[in-house]
């Protein structure tokens, strides 16, 4: 599966060997792309692996749930309405092609 992630400084990077069931978050962490973290391990409670999601993918992506927009609503300063959390959105092949980009830490 593909990815396409744009990282903190704005540079981008073209995964296309993306495995079923890795998260943005493990991708990202896994492949060095800058600004994500992925402090908590994956568990919703830390919103270092915070993406926005390109606008045309925010339908197959679908939006947060309750736990997640409480997380994301601790970055308000930086949320868009396409955010999600990387540890959030599992690939699969619905969303092979998916691009995103990485949102500036907060604060
Ligand atoms: Fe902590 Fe995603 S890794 S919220």
């Amino acid at each position: 599966l593909h990815v396409t992630m744009t990282d903190s400084d704005g540079v981008k990077h073209e995964f296309p060997d993306v495995e079923e069931g890795v998260s943005l978050m493990e991708l990202g962490r896994s492949r060095g792309v800058s600004g994500i973290m992925g402090d908590c391990g994956g568990g919703c409670a830390c919103a270092t692996c915070h993406v926005y999601v390109a606008a045309e993918w925010w339908n197959a992506v679908g939006e947060p749930d309750d736990v997640e927009f409480a997380m994301l609503d601790m970055v308000a300063d930086v949320m868009k309405d396409t955010s999600r959390l990387g540890c959030q959105i599992k690939m699969n092949r619905d969303l092979d092609g998916l691009e995103v980009t990485v949102a500036p830490a907060s604060g």
